[in-house]
Parts: C-alpha cells; sequence; structure tokens
C-alpha cells in the first residue's frame, strides 16, 4: 500500500497516475476543503488529460483522506519553498509531513521525499527526526528521494515519459521504489544515492534558470544596441553548439525562482553565477514594467488604465499564479499606487484574483490601448486577429504584426 501525502500540483497526477497503473494507492492532504474537492469528483487544477486520469483512478478505488494511512511506502510531495533571508531550503513542511506519518507507518516502510530538496536536507532533517521517535534507519524505516521532474501544461506525457532518478541508502530500497514508479514511467529511472539524487535535482532547475538568464540579460543588451534579440538569437543558434533560450517578462512557478537559492543558501562563497541569473531572472518583471512606461511615453498613452496585461500565470496554458511575472509586476505597481488601474485578463483563471481583472477576452481588449503579452497562452495565439488596431508589447515573441514592441 503507498500513501501519497501532499495532493498538489505534483502529488495529485502522481496518486493518480499509480492508481491508475494498479498500484494500491491512498492520497493525504491536511487540505480538508482540497479534499473533499477530490471525493466529490472535481479536480483541484486544470491539466490536458488529468480529468480522464482521474476517472481512471477513481475506477481502481483510489481515495483521498486528511488522514494519514498505514502504509508500506510513503510519497512526500509537499512544498519546499526557501527562507526569505538565509535562502535555505525551508524543510518545515517535509519535517512535519515525515512526523506525522511516522506513527502509522507499517515495520520496514520506505519513506520517499518527492519534494525538491536542497543537497544534504535528508541527512541534516529528516534523519534526526526518525532518530528521535526512536526507529532505527534502515530497519524500522527507509528513506530514499524521488525528485519529480515534470512541467505543468504537459504533466501527464511528462509523467509518463520522462526519465527519473531515484536516490536510496541502499541498492534494494532503490529497487523497491524503481518497481513502483515504473508501474507508469517508461523512461529510464537511475538509481543513486540519496545525496546525488538531491544534488541534481537542484542542478537542474539551477541550468535552467542560468539559461534563461543569459537570454533575458542578451534582450537587453539587444535592447540598448536597438538589435533584434530574436534574430540575433536565432542566428546565434545555427551554431551546431549554441542553444539560446527564448527571453521573457521573467520566471513563476513553484520551482525554477526557487531551487537555485538553495545552493546560494548552502554555498554563498561558490555561487556567483547562480545568485547573478537568480538576480536577473527576477529583475526582470521591473524591466518590462519600465519598458511598458517607454511604450506609453512612446504612443502618447497617460492614462495606466488604458494598459491592459494579458495573462496572469507563470507559463502558458496552465492556471497556476504561484509567483507570477504578471503578479511581480502587479505587486510593485501597487507599491507605486497605481496597482489597481492596470486592466488584467487571462482565460485559465477563473476566479477574481486581482482588481481589474476581466473574463472576456473582447471586452478586456475593449477597455484598452495597449496590450503587453505576459503569457503566450494557446488563446490569444489563436485570436491575434483580435489584437489589430491595438498597441501592442509583446514579452513571449508570439506576434507577427507591423510595429509590435518585443523585449
Ligand atoms: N509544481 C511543479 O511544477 C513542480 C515540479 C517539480 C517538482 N516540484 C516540487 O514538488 C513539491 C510539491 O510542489 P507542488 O507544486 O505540488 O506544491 P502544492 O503547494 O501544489 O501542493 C502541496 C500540497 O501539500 C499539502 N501539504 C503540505 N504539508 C502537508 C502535510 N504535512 N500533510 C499533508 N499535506 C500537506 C498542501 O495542502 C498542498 O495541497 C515541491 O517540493 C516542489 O518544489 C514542483
Amino acid at each position: 500500500m503507498v500513501n501519497v501525502v501532499g495532493l498538489g500540483y505534483i502529488g495529485l497526477p502522481t496518486i493518480l497516475m499509480l492508481g491508475a497503473h494498479g498500484v494500491e494507492v491512498t492520497g493525504t492532504d491536511y487540505n480538508s476543503e482540497l479534499v473533499d474537492t477530490l471525493n466529490h469528483g472535481r479536480l483541484s487544477f486544470k491539466e490536458e488529460g488529468l480529468e480522464a486520469l482521474y476517472q481512471e483512478a477513481r475506477e481502481h478505488g483510489v481515495s483521498f483522506t486528511t488522514e494519514y494511512v498505514e502504509a508500506d511506502v510513503y510519497i512526500i510531495s509537499v512544498p519546499t519553498p526557501y527562507e526569505e533571508i538565509t535562502k535555505k531550503v525551508d524543510a518545515s513542511y517535509v519535517v512535519s509531513a515525515v512526523r506525522s506519518v511516522l506513527p502509522v507507518c507499517a515495520k520496514g516502510a520506505v519513506i520517499v521525499i518527492e519534494s525538491t530538496i536542497s543537497p544534504g536536507t535528508i541527512d541534516t532533517y529528516i534523519r534526526p527526526v526518525i532518530r528521535e521517535y526512536g526507529l532505527v534507519i534502515g530497519e524500522d524505516v527507509h528513506l530514499a528521494h524521488a525528485p519529480e521532474r515534470i512541467i505543468p501544461g504537459n504533466m501527464i506525457h511528462e509523467l509518463l515519459n520522462n526519465d527519473r532518478t531515484i536516490g536510496a541508502d541502499d541498492l534494494i530500497i532503490g529497487e523497491k521504489i524503481k518497481n513502483i514508479y515504473s508501474s507508469f514511467c517508461q523512461g529510464t529511472i537511475t538509481v543513486t544515492s540519496i545525496r546525488a539524487a538531491e544534488m541534481t535535482k537542484v542542478v537542474e532547475n539551477t541550468f535552467r534558470d542560468i539559461n534563461i538568464a543569459y537570454a533575458n540579460e542578451l534582450a537587453r543588451i539587444c535592447h540598448e544596441q536597438n538589435l533584434d534579440v530574436y534574430e540575433i538569437i536565432r542566428i546565434a543558434n545555427q551554431h551546431p553548439r549554441v542553444n539560446i533560450l527564448s527571453p521573457g517578462p521573467g520566471v513563476g512557478g513553484h520551482c525554477i525562482p526557487i531551487d537555485p537559492w538553495f545552493l546560494v543558501g548552502d554555498f554563498p562563497s561558490l555561487t556567483h553565477v547562480i545568485k547573478a541569473a537568480r538576480e536577473v531572472n527576477d529583475s526582470m518583471p521591473e524591466y518590462v514594467l519600465s519598458r511598458v512606461s517607454e511604450v506609453m511615453n512612446e504612443c502618447g498613452i497617460e492614462d495606466i488604465s488604458r494598459v491592459g496585461f494579458y495573462g496572469l500565470t507563470y507559463k502558458a496554458d496552465v492556471d497556476d499564479v504561484r509567483d507570477s511575472p504578471t503578479l511581480q509586476m502587479l505587486s510593485s505597481l501597487k507599491r507605486h499606487l497605481c496597482g489597481n488601474r492596470v486592466k488584467v485578463y487571462d482565460p485559465m483563471v477563473e476566479k477574481d484574483i486581482v482588481p481589474n481583472q476581466y473574463h472576456d477576452l473582447d471586452i478586456f481588449l475593449n477597455a484598452v490601448d495597449l496590450v503587453v503579452i505576459l503569457v503566450d497562452h494557446r488563446e490569444i495565439k489563436e485570436n491575434m486577429n483580435k489584437l489589430e488596431g491595438k498597441i501592442i508589447f509583446d514579452t513571449r515573441h508570439i506576434c507577427s504584426m507591423e510595429g509590435v514592441y518585443h523585449l
């Protein structure tokens, strides 16, 4: 029996995938509203293919509860933010989840931490908790780390096909956990040590952050030089060993803006590039705001309420708004007393989460003169004609109309 603890963006698809592939599994989350939602046949977020997977998993008897249940494998998938001041991982959610399963776990159970954690987190925070509880690691309880690589928007495909890493104290436990993930994962599963698995996951997201930062820095240099950054990148990428990513308005979500800080927090004197990349990406929303102001001046727009931000999520075609560049821009505007006046629209975000939020594309477009494209949702790509006659600042490079402002 497997108990998945934490049924958010990662835990939910994971439990559904396990259940749909015949693994006996129960999901636990301390958020009773979320558990009710799931038990009443509704999903807590939108993701292509998740509804069908949910139905399949339910037919296989998957259930959700606020209780921690007796199991021989626990998959812990709870948040891992960083501490604001030290930048080190905030392991408190993981520690608390582990504390909650210890009183009920079967003898010899494996606790798999799926949350992203900084290298050494299991040694520093988790082992002491288990010892304190009077259990012997390697006998009463085993530990493993199985970080997740999936990207919202393509979760189902990636759960099925991505390669994975599993860190464990010994090979037998590693293979046992590998077998569970192999119930659905067709990718290669590498078994290694816990510390190597912890480090690998953080290194992967840090790699992405640094590469995005490079593209963002180039965008700023090219703007100074009156050069088209997209043309420069397209030509540079013709080099057989160059692959520059696209610039954008910043990075959001629960991974890339967070995980590199773990390394900065733990190794402050060794992380110059990583820290600089974080700072570049974190400064992009402010940079975009300064460009919006330039465009407004150039086009004679004086009233900020005639400006519309298209997109609130941190990436295309998902409903996750955590740490999104648009939210960062809105909070910066709020600090400058005009945040409530910009108009905002996102087809994926049904609830009102910011002032002046619209829920109909046509009405939104009618209410503004300048449209700032901050997210490349499929909807806007398929409705480019509706932008005709508008002043457009496209931070995602999806609009090829004449006169569009780019990063
Ligand atoms: N979201 C992503 O794209 C992504 C991708 C790869 C890895 N990750 C990692 O996966 C982990 C989970 O991220 P997420 O996006 O799913 O977070 P989330 O906030 O969407 O979900 C976490 C869930 O855990 C629950 N929870 C917290 N503490 C609990 C406890 N003690 N007992 C029971 N439930 C508890 C919360 O109520 C919440 O529903 C993080 O470490 C994150 O870095 C996330």
